[in-house]
């Protein structure tokens, strides 16, 4: 019999993937983790000529050098981090990024810590590299952000690492300036990896991203083109690392993609040199659809905090698989809390990376089941 290694097994397919099944042709999905505008036209022409020119063979391992120069660029400017092209690899998107960091530094018997509820790689990427994630509680009362001192309670002598992510996924938290230097000193104070995922840093509204590579030596950078330039598909993304690990995760990239697609890599190049006015007009639209859906929902009596980026909503209830259940039957897909890790329980969320219309034709369907009135 074919038998799949244990770790693999003990890992579920992400229940976003499985509410995917279920889309009809009337539905509405609000379960996609993905911008719906096109990518913008400068980005597309630059695919076409790099295909012109014949620019179709392996790059460098790490990726292109105008790339990586620009991608430090863009961190030393934007984030204040003292980045090197040397100190970054290009990545099979910032999914990569995180799988061959953790890869690269968990070990069998580990901790990680994560935020909970979080993205679902963070879990899957720390089971596969044989560690055991912890989970950090982000709390309402605290608007879902990761506060260092419910950090610091996880930490122990097994601890390996600690994954933030700002603004975040599911619930768009945005992490103070204080909480973001209270990460790095506790990786600076327990010799820890902070590992920063900030695929989302445009995506905010009214506040100010904080990266803590800023702050500390121990962090690694984790971002991407995929929902600042609505280029999903591309599959580009990169991390930036402090020189004594870029040997040790360069290993994981290498032997497991070689490098990043060609075409990918002069996409994002335009992506950064060209004009940002479509990053900010996709900004604002995505801050027109928040203000709509958590309008909606409150005037609906369903709970919910302010997100102050991403493009995810998470309210809570006390039963919300039976709410996703009812708005299925509505062709409205959702996805309950609880695919989020423990403590998303309670809660389900909405991605509001869909037209205003389409939206504005959700809420009437979530509305007309009158669900807080039963
Ligand atoms: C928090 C977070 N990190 C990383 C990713 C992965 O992005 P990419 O498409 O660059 O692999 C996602 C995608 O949903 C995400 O939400």
């Amino acid at each position: 019999m074919m038998k799949p290694a244990k770790r693999v097994e003990s890992i579920d397919l992400s229940g976003i993937r499985k509410m995917f099944d279920m889309v009809g042709e009337d539905s509405i999905n609000l379960a996609l983790g993905e911008p719906d505008f096109d990518t913008p036209s400068h980005i597309r022409e630059a695919v076409k000529e790099a295909l012109d020119e014949g620019f179709t063979h392996y790059t460098g391992n790490t990726g292109i050098m105008e790339l990586r120069e620009a991608i430090a660029h863009k961190l030393q400017t934007d984030n204040h981090i003292n980045a090197s092209p040397e100190s970054i690899i290009v990545t099979v998107g910032a999914s990569g990024a995180l799988y061959s960091s953790i890869n690269a530094i968990v070990e069998e018997g580990d901790d990680v810590i994560i935020p909970d509820p979080g993205f679902v790689a963070y879990d899957a990427c720390v089971k596969l590299s044989g560690g055991r994630s912890v989970s950090a509680q982000l709390k309402d009362e605290n608007d879902f952000r990761m506060i260092p001192e419910d950090v610091l309670e996880q930490v122990t002598p097994r601890t390996k690492a600690i994954i933030m992510n700002s603004p975040g996924n599911p619930t768009g938290a945005v992490l103070e300036k204080e909480d973001v230097k209270g990460m790095a000193d506790i990786a600076d104070d327990h010799d820890l990896i902070l590992i920063s995922d900030e695929i989302y840093d445009k995506i905010i509204y009214g506040k100010k991203h904080y990266s803590p590579a800023h702050y500390s030596d121990n962090v690694i950078t984790v971002n991407g083109f995929s929902k600042t330039y609505a280029m999903t598909g591309f599959r580009i993304g990169y991390l930036s690392i402090p020189s004594k690990l870029t040997e040790e995760i360069l290993k994981i990239h290498q032997y497991s993609v070689t490098c990043t697609t060609s075409i990918s890599q002069k996409a994002a190049l335009a992506a950064l040199q060209g004009p940002q006015d479509s990053v900010d007009q996709m900004r604002d639209e995505f801050q027109r659809r928040r203000d709509l859906v958590v309008g909606r929902l409150r005037d609906m009596g369903i709970e919910c905090n302010q997100p102050h980026g991403a493009f995810y909503v998470f309210p809570r209830m006390d039963n919300p698989e039976k709410f996703v259940e009812a708005a299925l039957k509505k062709d409205v897909v959702l996805v309950p809390g609880s695919s989020f890790g423990k403590y998303g329980e309670g809660h389900f969320r909405i991605s509001y990376a869909t037209s205003y219309e389409d939206l504005q034709e959700a809420m009437d369907r979530l509305e007309s089941l009158n669900w807080q009135n039963k």
